[in-house]
């Protein structure tokens, strides 16, 4: 059980291309989150994004359109509160609290890490260790419930989980002290969401590697921002095996390419694979294909050109920031205020003249 009020907070990187592996493992999930009865939350991570080096001026650029697509898939800027990271303090404050409460020993242990620093391990950004702690201090800022994530995210929801229970714990006093404690503790026990038909969308052109923005070939993904034509071409060109499509979810084992297309159609149509295969076992792919084309750039062409439509005049979306970042602050700033009684730091009291 239970005693924080459900919220949903989840990130995006700005860290390239968005593309359909994007759409439907995130944000297209952050859209359909909006019909439960919660505050959510959806952030850019631009803190995140330069634990690698960005160019400042493609940093900015991939903010706002990262935003965009959150707009243009549906999140409601009234009714959701978007923002970006650095415009709210209060993530890289409670950040320093967690790195004093994370132990060495549990990041040692992050395979994300590993994967990103690869083997030049002592070149890496201090910040790209760090970044499930800030990763932590998105979440826990706002003490949300609930973080709809890919299968990816899911150790960093572990650390999330191990640091609110540590802080919990090292300041029970302390939190029943100041009135803080909520029946369980002063931070939730946050839930990871994880699944649907598209928890993983794989490479059009190998289905065993994930649709990546780094994958060498255009032609593996699908960009969020690909007109019509490109989408139809991609698809058509998707790597398949030579057998018809099986009418059961069982005959998708051990086909990687056709298990993937499927996944994406039921994505896309808000059906399981096994309504998909209900409707299309037994057809070949070049039929297959064509109905997928059909679906894609209907969903896809219309959000990738409101993308563009957004990103042309950057005030829309900047003021939408700036309201999200606002009403994100006002929610995140008495969390801090909390954390720090609860450590025992002495907090700046009302000035005694005005400046
Ligand atoms: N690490 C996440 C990713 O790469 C992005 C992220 C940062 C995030 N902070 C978050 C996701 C908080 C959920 C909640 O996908």
């Amino acid at each position: 059980m239970t005693a924080f009020k459900e919220l949903v907070f989840s990130g995006v990187q700005p860290t390239g291309n968005l593309h359909l592996g994007n759409y439907l493992g995130a944000i297209k999930r952050f859209v359909d989150m909006q019909a439960r009865d919660a505050q959510c939350l959806y952030c850019v991570v631009d803190m995140h994004a330069i634990t690698l080096w960005q160019d400042p001026a493609a940093l900015r650029g991939q903010i706002r359109e990262v935003t965009a697509a959150f707009l243009a898939a549906g999140i409601d800027p009234k009714r959701s509160i978007v923002f970006n990271q650095s415009q709210v303090p209060q993530h890289a404050e409670l950040a320093w609290v967690f790195n004093c409460v994370a132990r060495l020993g549990w990041l040692n242990r992050m395979t994300q890490f590993k994967d990103k620093a690869g083997k030049d391990r002592e070149n890496a950004s201090i910040g790209l260790y760090d970044y499930p702690v800030l990763m932590a201090a998105d979440i826990l800022a706002y003490r949300a419930t609930h973080v709809p994530v890919g299968e990816d995210q899911k150790q960093h929801l572990e650390l999330t989980r191990d640091i609110a229970q540590k802080f919990n714990n090292d300041f029970s006093e302390s939190i029943a002290a100041h009135g803080h404690d909520e029946g369980a503790g002063f931070f939730p026990i946050t839930e990871p969401l994880i699944g649907g038909p598209a928890a993983r969308v794989m490479s059009l052109r190998d289905g065993t590697k994930k649709m990546s923005k780094s994958d060498a070939s255009d032609n593996s993904r699908i960009n969020l921002t690909d007109d019509a034509d490109t989408i139809a071409a991609k698809v058509r060109k998707a790597k398949t095996d030579p057998d018809a499509l099986p009418s059961e979810v069982a005959g998708l084992a051990g086909r990687p390419e056709a298990d993937n297309l499927v996944g994406i159609f039921a994505a896309l149509k808000d059906v399981t694979r096994e309504d998909v295969l209900r409707d299309h076992g037994g057809a070949q792919f070049s039929a297959f294909k064509g109905a997928l084309v059909e679906l894609a750039v209907e969903t896809l062409a219309p959000l990738g050109a409101e993308m563009k439509r957004l990103v042309s005049d950057p005030s829309e979306i900047d003021a939408i920031l700036a309201d999200g970042a606002e009403r994100a602050e006002a929610i995140a700033a008495p969390t801090l205020d909390a954390v720090k009684d609860i450590v025992g730091f002495v907090r700046r009291g009302p000035r005694l003249r005005a400046v």
